[in-house]
């Protein structure tokens, strides 16, 4: 819209004449004069149409949430109505004319107050109204920040943003996945990635060193508050790197964006402390401790370490299951209980700990064929099955793979916490419920006949 003022920025215009566009956020009738109160993405400022303005007939039709363009003169608030501290606290418009873009129906809940205890399904099915809110679009601004943070740093330590694919094979990181049937072959099935985790080791072994990601990955596991069935991580892979150079770059990046993005919070300690997944169990009962002194202070950042994780665990079903996923290498003094004891060995693997939520780990991984294969046997998959699922690893390991290792952060997490949310339904745009389900969009949904048939596939009754 040509010459629209952003509503931030009027507090500089007083005395002149402008143009701002955005929504009726809240609007009080007066009898001769009429107030509202106009919202744009940048704020908010109270309007005032005045008895004798042409403007005043419209003023007295218009609704919440109607769309307007505002002509109007940028007054200073008379010395007693100043409200300091406030955005335009110290500013407002006198109406001059109005023009309607658009009216509203009345929304089913409303968007000028914080939505967080309106029911949540409603919110969702109407999430396009929720984004409205003050809180909601904080939120996704400062998700913006964190991530152009991150993006940034990674950019400044030369490593490379490498996109990689959403249609591929599996990786397993511990969870369902979600299978996508292909019509050109039919009975066969792309799946949704996990983690970019098998992508971002080949791009060592195909030589570019350092990479990253924003990456969205994709999950079928019952959702929670600290899970989405999609969410997206800060991936990141290196070669010729050690554990310690990973988490001592990852610890070094994490402090320098809550210095530039959150300067009033405090992390309780640097260096992060340290606990091995042993002692974490011993003293927490868990893998995730949460190390905050006061509980209470929703600026206080407690990060920790936790390292040396099994290699293994027991599955539900008596077989043996990776702990981070099965391209983990083994601690070199744990290497030979492989043989004799799998389940006591240790891993170079670790995660990073926030008030009690993991929010990302990583690991050293295995380069060799025969250690990569000695760990798939040891996960009880037939020599068919790692030929099937994995012979492309196996295989290019054979053709110079470096030593290499990394991380993937939990963006979703990271902001969710810093963000001080309950959940991170509320810090992703468009979430979806605890059922996996997108209310608004009404997904997933029924494909048509037509589609199965192309697909060849048949649904049971
Ligand atoms: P991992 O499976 O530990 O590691 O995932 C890394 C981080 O991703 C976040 N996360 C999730 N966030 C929201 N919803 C989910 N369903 C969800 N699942 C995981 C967490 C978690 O710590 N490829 C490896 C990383 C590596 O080895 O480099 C991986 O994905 O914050």
């Amino acid at each position: 819209m040509q010459n629209r003022t952003y509503i931030k920025d009027l507090n500089t215009k007083v005395g002149e004449e402008v143009i701002i566009a955005g929504w009726v956020d809240i609007r009080r009738d007066q009898g001769k004069m009429v107030f509202f109160d106009m919202r744009d993405m940048t704020g908010k400022i109270q309007c005032v149409t005045l008895p004798n303005s042409e403007a005043i007939t419209l003023a007295k039709e218009i609704r919440p949430e109607w769309v307007l363009k505002i002509n109007a003169k940028v007054n200073a608030r008379p010395e007693k109505n100043i409200k300091i501290g406030v955005v335009n606290g110290d500013v407002e418009l006198e109406v001059l004319t109005i023009e309607v873009l658009n009216e509203a129906k009345t929304p089913p809940f409303q968007v000028n107050e914080n939505t967080s205890g309106i029911n949540e399904d409603l919110r969702m099915k109407y999430k396009y109204l929720d984004l409205r809110t003050e809180r909601m679009q904080k939120n996704l601004r400062m998700r913006d920040k964190i991530v152009t943070f991150f993006r940034n740093y990674m950019h400044e330590n030369g490593f490379l943003d490498i996109e990689t694919p959403i249609m591929t094979k599996g990786t397993p990181e511990g969870s369902r996945e979600y299978l996508v049937p292909s019509r050109l072959e039919p009975g066969n099935f792309y799946v949704l990635p996990q983690s970019p985790q098998q992508f971002k080791q080949l791009a060592m072994v195909g030589g570019l060193e350092k990479y990253f990601q924003i990456a969205k990955c994709m999950r079928d596991e019952d959702t929670r508050g600290d899970r989405q069935p999609e969410f997206t991580q800060l991936d990141y892979e290196m070669s010729f790197i050690t554990q310690e150079e990973i988490i001592s770059y990852t610890e070094e990046m994490f402090i320098k964006m809550v210095q530039t993005v959150y300067p009033e919070k405090k992390i309780q300690q640097i260096p992060f402390p340290r606990l091995t997944y042993a002692e974490s169990m011993e003293k927490y009962g868990n893998d995730k401790p949460d190390l905050r002194e006061n509980k209470e202070d929703s600026n206080l950042l407690a990060f920790c370490w936790v390292v040396d994780f099994p290699m293994f665990e027991k599955d539900s079903e008596g077989g043996v299951q990776a702990v981070h996923h099965p391209f983990t290498s083994p601690k070199a003094e744990d290497a030979h209980l492989l043989e004799t004891d799998p389940l006591s060995a240790r891993a170079n693997a670790y995660d990073i700990v926030l008030n009690g939520y993991e929010l990302g780990g990583g690991s050293i991984r295995i380069h060799q064929r025969e250690l990569q294969n000695k760990i798939f046997e040891l996960l009880g998959l037939s020599k068919e099955l790692i030929e099937a699922r994995f012979g492309h690893m196996l295989e290019a390991f054979e053709y110079g793979a470096p030593p290499h290792g990394g991380c993937a952060q939990g963006i979703d997490r990271i902001v969710m916490l810093l963000q001080n949310e309950p959940n991170i339904r509320e810090v992703i745009a468009f979430p979806k419920t605890g059922e996996g389900k997108d209310l608004m969009m009404g997904a997933p949904s029924l494909a048509s006949d037509k589609q199965l048939k192309e697909l060849g596939i048949q649904l049971k009754k």
